[in-house]
């Protein structure tokens, strides 16, 4: 029996492929031998129409399929086509329904042509036909049949994009994965450095078509001429993948730059000198997608220096841009100094009133929560609240809050968790999904922003799960109801490996991941509970300094009296802002979802919570949940070993060693922190933290990223 038992797990692992040892670099598009089982025919690809894009969409397909299931042959039987109407007759000549296609969808088809298996991928534009062949090389690589399909896909989202925090001395702000891959010194001189045509390769395979290339705490000097040749040497190089650049602008640089006095937006000269740099900038890059503004904002300067509104700024640049087909892309990432108000409030206050006075190329870009990007945070009340105004969704993809690159978070479940929440603007059904894809308000000019997590690592993100949430980004904001498991799926496939062995496992590892680090940070709707400044790891106990709304103590309020932020009308009020049938939910005990608990209200350290639990023994039980979680992710991981190249599962391994030792040290020092007020014991079988609150409290990080 037990000889038994060994043959089959060797013939197990004789089945599972044997890895090589790679470092992430290939992303999702590793392109690996399909096993000869799967029963991939060999395909030769029809010549294709001489335009930038066909020709990468070509070069990509016969890398892909070369990669995949050997060299495309002209003597095979099954051909594919690929193009559009206008520059294949042969297409053309198929009279395909490619309306609802649109400018970036596209259909894959198979035929029969001239008697032989034919796949067309056509599109009304090239770029459509490119986002065509890298959906056909993801069925191959995900081991889906492709003999016979007729697909259909569009994006929902008209601006689909990454917005690089990227410094222009090459740091990252919040950046975990190495330098900015900008070289800004080479540029524009040398702009063949294959990484850029990499990145270009991997946003639109996921069909990500901008890049904002700056920081939004901006410089200046990232307008001047050297810097815009600079910015159009990127835009050469990601063109034929149909990637716009932008630029982030710094509201007072006409008077850093333009020898100006003032930077007021009603002031003539200032509208003269944005006109004047808008049409600078369109010389170079012709299809410049425009500017992206942080204004007064954490120290940032903007219109409110002037007595002038966030209208009146966004609107003088929407008019330097708007004759060139730009857009202003303008945060409303607002809170400021002089407003003593809950922060999470600001935002909608100083928007809201503005609605329907915006231009037409403006997009008010909203944080998906009110606060700023936490592990978890209800969806952002400005959603549903600016039916006349174009209103765009910033996620954040680096882990700026969850960890770092070093823990493991697919941030999936995050995103669909917001684009699913219900706004209720209009009755039952007004997701936020469908005010960012504009069906709610039937709004044309709709975006969908990432804070990039990319750096110059070699595995881009800094670590290899990572790269799922630039992934599944780029997905949902091309269809922002898709769901984040298929896409974990998809990843997981052709990233790692089909191995059902593999891919349940570490699907589920991934869509439990973010509650995980939810459980471990900041349970039950706490909030903004880190280390100050950096953000790396517990602090609770971060008071005074600088402003009130940046330390823990705001957050958590936590006293002998018991926890949490009272935002119902006993408190801030924030819950006001929200839809009534909403708004009403939260505020109320019964109704307000538990994981959002402590985000509205402030409640005694015995309140019962729906598991009979009182709050206090709840939140310990979370928090060590979080540690637990952690392990069963190395767990789980550890099991992956036969399907994995070792050099990647070594290295997730090490990460997951980090991310168990800073989960349990976010539960001790929490539990210490928490229990200095509840002076409750703790609940039965819990450990106390091994030290004091004074150890936690004195721990110091001066290198941490972000100090
Ligand atoms: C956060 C982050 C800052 C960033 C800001 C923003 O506050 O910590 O580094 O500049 O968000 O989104 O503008």
């Amino acid at each position: 029996m037990r000889l038994l038992t060994v043959i089959c797990l060797l013939a197990g692992l004789a089945v599972a492929p044997v890895a090589h040892a790679e470092d992430g670099h290939d992303l999702w598009l590793r392109y690996r031998p399909v096993e000869a089982s799967a029963g991939y025919a060999p395909a030769a690809i029809a010549p294709v129409a001489d335009t930038p894009t066909l020709k990468v969409a070509r070069a990509e397909l016969e890398r892909g399929l070369t990669g995949l299931i050997g060299a495309p042959s002209a003597q095979a039987n099954h051909i594919i086509l690929i193009g559009t109407p206008t520059s294949s007759p042969a297409i053309a000549r198929l009279a395909l329904p490619l309306k609802a296609a649109g400018d970036e969808g596209y259909l894959i088809r198979t035929l029969t042509l001239d008697g032989k298996a034919t796949t067309v991928i056509a599109a009304n534009r090239d770029v459509g036909a490119l986002y065509g062949v890298y959906r056909y090389l993801s069925l191959i690589q995900t081991r889906q049949p492709v003999d016979n399909l007729a697909i259909a896909s569009a994006p929902k989202v008209r601006l689909r994009m990454l917005n690089h925090w990227d410094n222009l001395d090459r740091s990252v702000e919040r950046g975990y994965a190495g330098q900015s891959i900008w070289d800004w010194w080479k540029l524009p001189a040398y702009s063949a450095d294959p990484r850029y045509v990499d990145y270009a390769r991997a946003n639109a395979s996921i069909g990500i078509n901008g890049a904002v290339l700056n920081n939004v705490n901006a410089k200046s000097l990232s307008l001047t001429a050297p810097y815009i040749a600079k910015a159009g040497a990127l835009a050469d190089v990601f063109r034929p993948y149909g990637i716009k650049v932008y630029l982030s602008a710094r509201f007072s640089s006409p008077i850093e730059i333009g020898g100006l006095k003032t930077a007021d937006p009603r002031d003539p000269a200032v509208a003269a000198f944005w006109k004047a740099k808008a049409d600078e900038i369109y010389k170079v890059i012709p299809d410049f997608g425009g500017f992206l503004v942080k204004a007064n904002s954490e120290g940032q300067p903007g219109p409110q220096d002037y007595g002038a509104t966030h209208a009146d700024g966004a609107n003088m640049l929407a008019d330097a841009v708007g004759p060139h087909g730009g857009v202003v892309i303008w945060r409303a990432f607002v809170y400021s100094h002089e407003q003593p108000d809950d922060r999470a409030k600001q935002g909608y206050s100083e928007f809201k009133p503005f609605d329907g006075q915006f231009r037409d190329n403006v997009v008010i870009q909203v944080k998906n929560g009110a606060i700023d990007f936490q592990p978890r945070e209800p969806f952002h009340p400005l959603f549903g609240a600016m039916p006349k105004s174009n209103l765009g969704m910033e996620f954040q993809i680096t882990k700026e809050y969850l960890g770092f690159a070093t823990h493991l978070a697919y941030l999936g479940p995050l995103y669909e968790e917001t684009l699913k929440a219900d706004t209720m603007a209009e009755g039952k059904g007004s997701t936020v999904a469908r005010v960012v894809d504009g069906s709610l308000d039937g709004r044309k000019l709709t975006a969908m922003a990432g804070v990039a997590n990319i750096g110059a690592d070699r595995n881009w993100s800094g670590s290899q799960f990572d790269q799922a949430n630039w992934y599944v980004f780029g997905r949902l904001a091309w269809d922002p109801e898709a769901s984040s498991r298929d896409i974990a799926a998809d990843w997981a496939r052709m990233t790692f490996s089909n191995d059902k062995r593999f891919v349940a496992p570490v699907v589920d590892m991934m869509m439990g991941s973010r509650e995980t680090v939810v459980d471990y940070m900041t349970p039950l709707g706490l909030h903004h509970q880190m280390g100050r400044s950096h953000h790396y790891g517990p602090g609770p106990w971060v008071a005074g300094g600088e402003r009130a709304d940046w330390t823990s103590v705001y957050y958590a309020k936590a006293g002998t009296d018991g926890v949490g932020f009272d935002r119902t009308a006993k408190g801030s009020n924030a819950v006001a802002q929200y839809a009534a049938p909403v708004g009403t939910c939260f505020a109320d005990l019964k109704c307000v979802d538990e994981k959002d608990l402590l985000w509205f209200h402030h409640l005694s350290w015995d309140y019962r919570l729906k598991s009979g639990q009182t709050l206090w023994d709840g939140l310990v039980t979370h928090y060590s949940r979080g540690v637990a979680g952690v392990g069963d992710m190395q767990r789980t991981w550890a099991a992956t070993a036969p399907y994995v190249d070792a050099e990647r599962h070594a290295q997730v391994a090490d990460f997951l060693k980090i991310q168990h030792d800073e989960a349990q040290w976010w539960r001790d020092a929490s539990v210490a922190w928490f229990g200095s007020f509840s002076k409750r014991p703790l609940p039965a079988g819990e450990k106390a933290p091994p030290h004091s609150l004074e150890y936690y409290e004195g721990l110091s990080f001066p290198f941490a990223p972000g100090n």
